[in-house]
């Protein structure tokens, strides 16, 4: 049983069996010994447990099963580990899937973050101080035309149901600053990716297709342009918010690495080409329906985040697609078990008699 009065900081993660809470506690738990990370995870379909083998036996890390829908689990919690502050991950992060069912998106993004900061709440008016860092997306600013950028100040203005929940947990956590004096700071971040993203998303799917010889589904005419940051870049920002950030401050965090989709895969066909022979990949590229809604292009100005905190991105895109890339070919166990539904068993198997 883990002694938490040991512990200087003991931080509840929320949602870090996802694709960047796991890279996230993979960073975080072995730099920080002297804080403990309970890890709060409901194990929804993207929660991944097998991600964090390599740290779920250490001292300052623990896992538990719970759903921030439930309050008194929650509430529980809290008090079992005398909890100082929250880092928030834990959503329902699919756009497509936002569109085909959106109330569980309401549930987890909107109730789920509220039960948080009642609880935080709670708890920072009974020790005096607590911090709230949550953690969102820049697809809550909408769609930008051919030029411009999101800034803190860009006005919310979501077009999916998931950019709509995520828009809303974040006026929430406004609010309570606003309101009660919570120490919060939010970071709107655009798309990530690298190890352990779940293949419903776009790099790890069209890496999984055009291993298997798959066809590479490209939604509408495929000139939709993203931002891409790697998942460590994104941890790192994550990292310097949530100990330097102003409370009741924004910040932006982006690649400065604008691409359309479909150049995107044309890149992700051509290293594999190069590494694994045959092909050319690219003939697999099949243009199919757009996504209802879907976004032209997001790009994000983070110059507040560098201006306050120093931070950059540490890796050029072409390094972080190839690692990523590389990534995925080498560990295509863990993207098969996402696939057949293995890595479900794996919780029962690890914790059942816990
Ligand atoms: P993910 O879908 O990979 O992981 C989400 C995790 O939350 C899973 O482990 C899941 O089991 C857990 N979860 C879901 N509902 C829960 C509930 N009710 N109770 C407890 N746990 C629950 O998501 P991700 O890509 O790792 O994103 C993490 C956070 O970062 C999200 O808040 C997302 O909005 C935000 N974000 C993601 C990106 C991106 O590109 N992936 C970019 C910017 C911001
Ligand atoms: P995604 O990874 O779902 O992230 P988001 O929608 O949150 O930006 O998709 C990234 C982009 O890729 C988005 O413009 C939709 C597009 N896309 C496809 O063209 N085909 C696909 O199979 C997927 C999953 C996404």
């Amino acid at each position: 049983m883990v002694d938490i009065k040991e512990f200087q900081k003991r931080i509840v993660v929320t949602g870090g069996a996802g694709f960047i809470g796991s890279n996230l506690l993979l960073y975080l738990v072995p730099k920080y010994p002297d804080y403990l990370f309970v890890n709060v995870d409901c194990l929804t379909y993207a929660g991944n447990l097998t991600s964090l083998r390599s740290i779920e036996s250490t001292t300052n890390y623990v896992f538990e099963k719970i759903n921030i829908c439930d309050r008194q689990a929650l509430e529980d919690c809290f008090r079992r580990y005398d909890i100082s502050a929250v880092i928030h991950l834990a959503a329902e992060s699919h756009v497509d899937r936002s569109i085909t069912g959106p109330a569980e998106f309401v549930n987890t993004n909107v109730i789920g973050t509220f039960n948080l900061l009642e609880l935080a709440l709670e708890r920072s008016k009974a020790a005096g101080h607590f911090r709230f860092h949550h953690v969102s997306t820049d697809e809550v600013y909408g769609s930008l035309g051919p030029t411009g950028y999101f800034t803190e100040s860009s006005p919310h203005r979501p077009n999916s149901p998931y950019s709509a929940s995520k828009a809303a947990s974040d006026h929430f956590v406004r609010a309570y600053h606003k309101t009660y004096g919570l120490n919060v700071v939010t970071t709107n971040c655009s798309n990530n990716y690298g190890p352990y993203q779940f293949p419903e998303k776009l790099i790890p799917l069209m890496v999984r297709n055009a291993r298997a010889g798959l066809p590479l589904p490209v939604y509408g005419d495929g000139k939709n342009v993203r931002d891409w940051l790697h998942v460590q870049d994104h941890c790192r920002a994550l990292d310097l918010v949530f100990h330097k950030g102003t409370p009741g401050q924004t910040y932006n965090v982006g690649g400065h690495n604008e691409i359309e989709n479909v150049e995107l895969v044309r890149m992700i066909c051509s290293v594999m080409d190069e590494l694994l022979g045959e092909g050319p990949r690219e003939e697999l590229i099949t243009f199919v329906k757009d996504r209802p809604g879907h976004d032209r292009r997001y790009a994000i100005d983070a110059s507040y985040i560098r201006q306050e905190l120093g931070w950059e991105p540490s890796l050029t895109f072409e390094e972080g697609l190839r690692q990523t890339i590389q990534w995925y070919l080498d560990n295509n166990d863990w993207l098969e078990n996402c696939i057949s539904g293995q890595y479900l068993q794996y919780y029962e198997k690890m914790y059942a008699n816990r």
